[in-house]
């Protein structure tokens, strides 16, 4: 299988801090990857690097084939789809759900100028269909609830049917019964054998969806641990990256850690 992403030492300095340090990393196409730290790991700026959004400072990457540095971003992003908090904040209020999510065959936001085909209109829908939310199409995002607006820049970010799937942290800031429908939706994606590549980024591992493959876990910019998800998801590897004694378990697809008595408790 081919390489979708190729990172070898890459590091990324700003400010004199190293965000980035000696990461070296290989995603093969069909992967799905959750990236795993604390906050400030670093996974932010990991996955902006992917999205081509970013540069290294030093180290090589190549994305979908092509290396960082060699080729015409512009002509790379269509074929990336991603969701964060930053592109989130640019999506006004009073944009229609679908509008949202069809406008990224342009990749542009917002909703002037373009006109649309009537295939961008049904691949829109069946998205809103495959996130759960085709009864939102006519809404504006603006009404939305929290999960809604996750599950609507999910939808945007596979418009362009990409070959790579960048999520960071789509499951940040829901309650409950909105994780869990997320979660549910992201673990049929993951599933689904036609889905693109994908790399997602939280800090809990009770946000993991099911058909997750492989683990990357990262503390103070470097690479505590990567691989197969079922052998880099140990007790030890998870103290090592977020500092603190865990017991984990793993069940039904789904994993949950917690403080293990080892820390006195
Ligand atoms: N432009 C910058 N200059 C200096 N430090 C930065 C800059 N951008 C981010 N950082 C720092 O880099 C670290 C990694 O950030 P980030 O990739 O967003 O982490 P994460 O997503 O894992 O929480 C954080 O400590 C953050 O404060
Ligand atoms: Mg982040």
């Amino acid at each position: 299988m081919s390489d979708v992403l190729e990172f070898a030492d890459v590091t990324l300095v700003r400010s004199g801090n190293r965000l980035l340090d000696g990461i070296n990393w290989r995603v093969s196409e069909g992967e799905r990857w959750v990236i795993l730290g604390p906050n400030g790991a670093g996974k932010t700026t990991l996955l902006q690097i992917a999205a081509t959004n970013m540069h290294p400072t030093s180290g090589y990457v190549s994305v979908l084939g092509e290396v960082l540095g060699g080729v015409d971003v512009f002509e790379l992003r269509p074929r990336i789809g991603l969701t964060s908090a930053a592109l989130a904040e640019r999506i006004r209020g009073s944009e229609w759900v679908l509008d949202v999510v069809r406008t990224a065959a342009y990749g542009v936001l917002g909703t002037w100028r373009e006109s649309y085909e009537d295939l961008d209109d049904s691949r829109a829908l069946g998205l809103l269909v495959r996130l759960g939310i085709a009864h939102l199409a006519g809404r504006t995002f603006g009404t939305l609830s929290e999960g809604e607006r996750k599950r609507t820049q999910i939808a945007r970010a596979m418009m362009s049917d990409p070959e790579l799937l960048l999520l960071d942290e789509p499951t940040a800031g829901l309650d409950l019964g909105g994780r869990e429908t997320l979660v549910a939706a992201l673990s049929e994606i993951a599933a689904d054998p036609v889905s693109p590549t994908t790399v997602l980024v939280t800090h809990h591992v009770e946000e993991i969806p099911a058909g997750i493959t492989h683990a990357m876990l990262l503390r103070s910019g470097r690479v505590v641990a990567s691989g197969p998800i079922g052998q880099t998801l140990t007790p030890d590897n998870l103290a090592a990256c977020f500092g603190v004694s865990l017991d984990i378990s793993h069940q039904n697809g789904r994993w949950s850690a917690r403080a293990s008595a080892r820390n006195g408790g």
